[in-house]
This record gives C-alpha cells, sequence and structure tokens, in this order.
C-alpha cells in the first residue's frame, strides 16, 4: 500500500510547533531490569526510548502512531540499578506520513542530586496511521530553537541515507531474482 495516504485534504494541514509534543518519561531502574552481569538490560531501554517517541509521534500526528524503525540506537554509559532514568523525545521531522522522533537517554542516582549523565541516544521512525492501519497525513512540524533547526536538518540527512539504502537493497535483491539466483 506505499503511498496511499487516507483521510488526506488536499493541501498542508496546519504546522505543530516541536514543543507541543515534547515529552519526558522518567523511570526508576530495579533488580528486574538488569541483565546476566548486573547492569541495566539494554531492550529495556529500547522499550522505554519506544514508548516515549510513540507518545511524541500520538501527540503530533493527534492519533495512532507505528513505529516503522528505529536507527542509529546508541548506548554511551551503562546504566544501574538506582539509577533514575528520564528518556527525553521530541519531533525531530515530518514527512507526508512518517515522523522522526529523537530520543535522548539522561541517568541520575535516585537519591543524589549530581548531574544526570547522557547515557544513550536513537532516532525512531513512526507512521501515523488510521483505523485501519494505513499511512495517514502528519501536520508538519515548526522547529523552533536553532537545536530544533538543526536537529530537523540532520533528520533530512538520515531520512536522504534511510531511502537510498532501501531502494539500493531493492534493486539488488531485483537483479539477482532476474539473475535466477535464489537464497
Ligand atoms: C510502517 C507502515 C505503516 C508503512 O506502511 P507502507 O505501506 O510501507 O507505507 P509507505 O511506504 O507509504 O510508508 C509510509 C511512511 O513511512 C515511511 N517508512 C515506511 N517504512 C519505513 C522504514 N522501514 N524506515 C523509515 N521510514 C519508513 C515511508 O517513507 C513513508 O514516509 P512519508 O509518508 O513521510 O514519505 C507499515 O509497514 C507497518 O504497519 N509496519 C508495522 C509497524 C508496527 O507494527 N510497528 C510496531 C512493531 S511491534
Amino acid at each position: 500500500m506505499a503511498n496511499l495516504v487516507s483521510n488526506s485534504p488536499e493541501g498542508d494541514l496546519p504546522g505543530k510547533p516541536t514543543s507541543a509534543s515534547r515529552t519526558t518519561l522518567s523511570h526508576i531502574m530495579t533488580a528486574s531490569h538488569t541483565n546476566l552481569l548486573g547492569t541495566v538490560h539494554g531492550g529495556v531501554i529500547m522499550k522505554l526510548v519506544d514508548d516515549a517517541a510513540g507518545a511524541v509521534a500520538g501527540r503530533h500526528s493527534g492519533g495512532p502512531a507505528v513505529t516503522a524503525s528505529m536507527d542509529e540506537m546508541a548506548f554511551l554509559e551503562p546504566v544501574h540499578v538506582g539509577d533514575l532514568v528520564h528518556v527525553q523525545a521530541q519531533c525531530n521531522w515530518t514527512g507526508r506520513s512518517s515522523m522522526e522522533i529523537g530520543v535522548r537517554v539522561l541517568a541520575e542516582r535516585w537519591n543524589e542530586s549530581t548531574p544526570a549523565t547522557h547515557v544513550g541516544s536513537a532516532y525512531l521512525v513512526f507512521a501515523a496511521v488510521d483505523g485501519d492501519g494505513r499511512p495517514r497525513r502528519v501536520p508538519p512540524v515548526l522547529p523552533e530553537t536553532e537545536k530544533d533547526k538543526r536537529r530537523f536538518e540532520e533528520a533530512q540527512i538520515r531520512r536522504t541515507h534511510r531511502l537510498a539504502r532501501r531502494r539500493a537493497i531493492k534493486e539488488l535483491r531485483a537483479k539477482r531474482a532476474a539473475d535466477g539466483i535464489e537464497d
């Protein structure tokens, strides 16, 4: 159903500023979140990242939105039991029906007033969908600060690379199939 966008009146929807959907999700890490090494499991952080990004995508698009892809999840520092993790998410960029959500993960000790450490970052693409799961149009995001504008421009670069990579892989598979190669 590529490029079918439902419920889309002609013309652009009114834009929405970045701050309208920016969200922070905070969570204390406990023993149930650990991996075999005793630090917090990366999958626990990824779940929180997806949750926070999903909230931003839903708020920005004004309805349901699904995770289309998650890329560049970087784990910079280990997270420990007793850390209060803050997952900050915002809409960096919008296309026709998709949104890039940037997420920054910070951790601080739950009972100390030391500055929080930047422990991870991720970029996710969400697609806004209608009740039938078909992509629907999203309002353009309106970057407000210089940081928002830089993030918008960087997101456009990532978008270009994602599309080019998908296209190149599709073309390679089509060529191999045309050459009669089975794998
Ligand atoms: C994401 C989904 C709605 C896209 O549907 P589709 O039929 O491929 O529709 P389109 O090709 O028109 O893509 C819609 C938008 O998403 C973007 N998109 C789709 N797949 C993408 C991917 N893998 N990475 C980045 N962007 C993607 C497209 O570029 C398009 O953006 P645009 O409208 O802003 O130009 C569909 O693949 C889906 O429902 N996936 C499952 C999502 C899900 O269940 N997530 C939770 C996992 S448990």
